[in-house]
This record gives C-alpha cells, sequence and structure tokens, in this order.
C-alpha cells in the first residue's frame, strides 16, 4: 500500500471529488463579489499542490471576467510541482480553454527571480508560463518550486489563497508574514482549513475514539495547528484584518450502495494510513503499535466493505486587509 508520502500527488487527486463537496460555496461566492470589476489581479496560491484549487476557481467562475490575472502557484514538494505543470494544460483544454505555453521569465510580477533560492538542490525552480485564456479571463500561470514563505515576501498580492495549508503552521507566526504580503484592501482566502474534527465510524473495539482523535491533533499541534480554522477568525481582526465570510467546509466521505463514489476510497486508505503512521512514529503517544496495528486493519476492512464513514471538521475563511487610507475595510 502506497502510503500518502510516496505518492502526494495521487493522493491530492483522490481527494478532489471531496473538496469539491466541501469547499463552502457562500465563502466562494462572496469572494466572487470583492473581485468583481477587478482587470487586473495578482494571486498567489499557497501549497498549490497539484493546482486543483486554481481549477477550481475559474471552473465556479470565481475570478472576475475581462480581466487580466496573473496566478503564481507554490509548492515545496516537487511530484506536485511535476503533476501540476502537467495537469493544468490538460484540465484548461478539457475545459475548451485556449491554453498557450509563454516559455520562462514571461508573467508578472518579475521581482520573482530574485530573492531566496529554495527548492530541489537549494535552487528555486520556476517553470514554464503558460496562459490560459478563459472567455473573457486571462490567467497567466506560473508553478513555482519554492517555500511559500519566501515567495509571499517578494510580492504585493492582491489576492493569496490557501487551501488545506495553514494547519501545517503556527498561526501566530505564519499569519502575519502572510497578511504583510497583501496590497492594501487585498484578500486572503483559506478554503479547507481543518478545525480540530476527526471522525471515523463505526467505533471499533479496544480504541476510544477520543484518545485516537486526541492523539492525532496532539500530533499536528506539535508545529502545526489542529484548531486553525477558529484561530483564524479571531486572529485576523487582531491583526487588522476584516472577516468577510466563514463557513464550514467538512469533509463527510462515506460510500452510497456499499461503494465511495470517484477515487474516495483511495482516499480513506491514504487517510487511515497518514492517523495510523504519524501516531505509531510518534514517541509521544500513549497508543501501542498492536492497537494502532490493529485500528489500521480494521479501517481497511471497513473500507473494503464500503463501511467506513469519515468526517473532518474545517472551515473555508475569507479576510481583507485594510485599505491604504487605514479606512478599515468591511466587516462580515
Ligand atoms: C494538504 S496539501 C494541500 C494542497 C492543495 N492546496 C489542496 O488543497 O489540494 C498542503 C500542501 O502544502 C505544501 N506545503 C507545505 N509547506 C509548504 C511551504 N512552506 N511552502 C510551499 N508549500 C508547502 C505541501 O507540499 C502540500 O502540497
Amino acid at each position: 500500500m502506497p502510503s500518502l508520502e510516496d505518492d502526494y500527488p495521487r493522493y491530492l487527486a483522490s481527494k478532489r471529488s471531496v473538496d469539491d463537496r466541501a469547499v463552502n460555496e457562500r465563502v466562494l461566492r462572496q469572494l466572487a463579489t470583492e473581485l468583481e470589476g477587478r482587470t487586473r489581479l495578482d494571486v498567489l496560491v499557497l501549497g498549490g499542490g497539484i493546482g486543483r484549487g486554481l481549477e477550481r476557481l475559474l471552473e465556479r467562475e470565481v475570478l472576475p471576467v475581462n480581466a487580466d490575472i496573473a496566478c503564481t502557484l507554490v509548492d515545496l514538494r516537487e511530484s506536485n510541482v511535476e503533476a501540476a505543470r502537467e495537469r493544468l494544460p490538460e484540465w484548461a483544454g478539457s475545459q475548451g480553454h485556449t491554453v498557450t505555453e509563454l516559455g520562462e521569465n514571461h508573467g508578472r510580477p518579475a521581482d520573482l527571480d530574485t530573492g531566496t533560492a529554495e527548492g530541489k538542490s537549494g535552487q528555486e525552480e520556476r517553470g514554464p508560463h503558460l496562459r490560459i485564456e478563459a472567455g473573457s479571463r486571462t490567467v497567466d500561470v506560473e508553478v513555482l518550486l519554492a517555500d511559500a514563505f519566501s515567495v509571499v515576501e517578494r510580492g504585493e498580492w492582491d489576492l493569496l489563497v490557501g487551501g488545506a495549508f495553514l494547519d501545517l503552521f503556527d498561526l501566530s507566526e505564519a499569519l502575519p508574514r502572510l497578511l504583510r504580503a497583501l496590497a492594501p484592501g487585498g484578500y486572503c482566502y483559506f478554503p479547507i482549513t481543518f478545525d480540530g474534527g476527526t471522525i471515523f465510524e463505526p467505533a471499533i473495539e479496544g480504541l476510544a475514539p477520543d484518545r485516537l482523535e486526541n492523539a492525532f491533533h496532539a500530533h499536528i499541534d506539535d508545529g502545526g495547528d489542529s484548531r486553525a480554522g477558529r484561530h483564524l477568525l479571531t486572529r485576523l481582526p487582531r491583526e487588522g484584518s476584516s472577516v468577510l465570510a466563514a463557513g464550514s467546509s467538512d469533509w463527510v466521505v462515506r460510500a452510497r450502495d456499499g461503494a465511495y463514489p470517484a477515487e474516495e476510497a483511495r482516499f480513506l486508505r491514504y487517510i487511515v494510513d497518514t492517523v495510523a503512521d504519524a501516531l505509531t512514529e510518534n514517541e509521544e503517544t500513549d497508543l501501542g503499535e498492536g492497537i494502532l496495528a490493529r485500528w489500521r486493519e480494521r479501517r481497511h476492512e471497513q473500507i473494503e466493505r464500503g463501511e467506513l464513514l469519515y468526517i473532518a471538521h474545517q472551515l473555508d475563511v475569507l479576510g481583507q486587509v485594510e485599505e491604504a487610507d487605514g479606512t478599515g475595510s468591511k466587516s462580515g
């Protein structure tokens, strides 16, 4: 069984239908309304994975019409960056959009070629620019292999998008760094932000659900934030920004007539293995290897039978930094 670490792009592909269902449409529509009328937009997608977040913004017509949009996707993981570079033109073609390869160093922001080198062998890897013409929207896309925090500081972004991203960091450090990089009045959109709920049903003998959940969340909190969603809601105003919209985007994965849709059985196998691996490797947890091995086995059997229900509690949050005149942004 390949672990998530072995094939991260495959994991991200397997969660596509789960995310598509979960994303909060009200928050997404609010973002679309905020961006209406913009003729130029610089967007940075943080931890962009295989590019699905950008695809969704186009599919759901969130990016403004008649606009010239520059979109940089940045991810630390080489396999994701390669997959995004391969997938995006294919996806755009499948949608009937016109796709043009523009070569390297084509798009803005131009100052992206300076700054800290990151990525494999210490070098930041820039990729070819891709122009996607989706109706009256022109989107120039570059996928960068780099640390999002070094790239973010080099631009003045109109929109930051971080899907399933913020729980990986200590919010008190990460959020101010991200917000500082926004242009006055700029937006941050954080969909699928984990918010401290991991539910597996039906229960399994020998391991109380709370015990596993608490241990898993403690593992996330070692460097990250298992309640990033709610912390984001309280932290944005403290950082002088407004919460324009927020709503839940829980993953709810269940079989219909004994079978999981799309690639969701695979997705569940990745989730179960990720939890079991994390806790097996974690010396802090008092869950023994034997208990975890049995838990993993039972959960895999439940997936085979179409019995496993998995719910993760998450929030989508849309924020805005102050306008240039300091009057503050709208709150909601
Ligand atoms: C849970 S995945 C989410 C991917 C994608 N946003 C999505 O929603 O499908 C988190 C992503 O963040 C990337 N990542 C983690 N830390 C990063 C960093 N410091 N800079 C850039 N990418 C990072 C990982 O490689 C991974 O692709």
